[in-house]
């Protein structure tokens, strides 16, 4: 499919990391050294407690802000749940949904996925929706498959009209945290047939807006080669990202293969 690369875009998930003066710190040093990457877009995703400050630090900056869960009411008893009105207040424009520490390690299931997915998108929020295989899926042959399940139950029942420009990160499990990223070649099999799924559900249109990320160990010496590749918009950065330097090294980077493309 020929379309129009859009400039990076890459979202640093900080995880259960950082106390608030960390955060904002951080997060002024990204706003700082943003004007060496103007094009790209930005994205921070702090844990809950940190929204609020690096709100305030970004504030007047065109740098993102998103939240790495939310809950799919809106509000009520739902104990240690935070929705995604709430999210809006504290000032996200994104929030990550099923995430692999999520679905591993809590319980998330491809329909909770789903329900989140729709209830992001009904607060206004953009979802990042999270997929990729565990490494016996991958030995096994069965990497694409269970892609094409995350697909079909995260962005179950959702309309053309809702899916104008939904963000996925594709995040092997394999490459997650562990320093092993998959090769730019593994990734763009499975960014290319992300892509081919979502002109096949929701048209052609939709499959060229989406913005497909990739996840797992990025840094700054594999995002050119990563970025260089048909289908790879961006990046979902978490170890890498906690780091001013690492995190625009990594921009900064595919921003230089983006501008050689032109
Ligand atoms: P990593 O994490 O960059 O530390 O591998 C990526 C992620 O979990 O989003």
């Amino acid at each position: 499919m020929t379309r129009r690369r859009r400039a990076p875009f890459v979202a640093g998930n900080w995880k259960m990391n950082l106390g608030l003066r960390e955060a904002a710190d951080l997060s002024r040093k990204i706003v700082e050294a943003r004007a060496s990457v103007p094009e790209a877009t930005l994205v921070l995703i702090p844990p809950y407690t940190a929204l609020a400050a690096v709100a305030g630090a970004i504030a007047g900056s065109d740098v993102g802000l998103g939240a790495q869960d939310l809950y799919w009411e809106k509000q009520g008893a739902f104990t240690g749940e935070v929705s995604g009105p709430m999210l809006r207040d504290a000032g996200c424009g994104y929030v990550l949904v099923g995430h692999s520490e999520r679905r591993q390690l809590f319980g998330e299931t491809d329909e909770t996925v789903g329900r989140k997915t729709r209830a992001a998108l009904e607060s206004g929020l953009t979802p990042i929706v999270c997929v990729g295989e565990v490494l016996e899926e991958r030995d096994a042959g069965r990497a694409l498959e269970r892609i094409d399940a995350q697909l079909a139950k995260g962005l179950g029942g959702l309309s053309k009209g809702d899916l104008s420009c939904i963000v996925i990160a594709y995040e092997p499990v394999w490459a997650i945290g562990t320093g092993r990223t998959a090769t730019p070649v593994q990734a763009e099999e499975v960014h290319a047939h992300i892509r081919q799924w979502i002109a096949d559900s929701y048209g052609n249109e939709a499959a060229a807006c989406a913005i497909i990320l990739y996840g797992g160990s990025v840094k700054p010496a594999n995002s050119y080669p990563l970025f260089r590749e048909n289908d790879i918009d961006g990046f979902l950065v978490g170890g890498a990202s906690l780091d001013a330097g690492g995190f625009i090294g990594i921009v900064g980077e595919a921003l230089r293969a983006h501008r050689e493309e032109k």
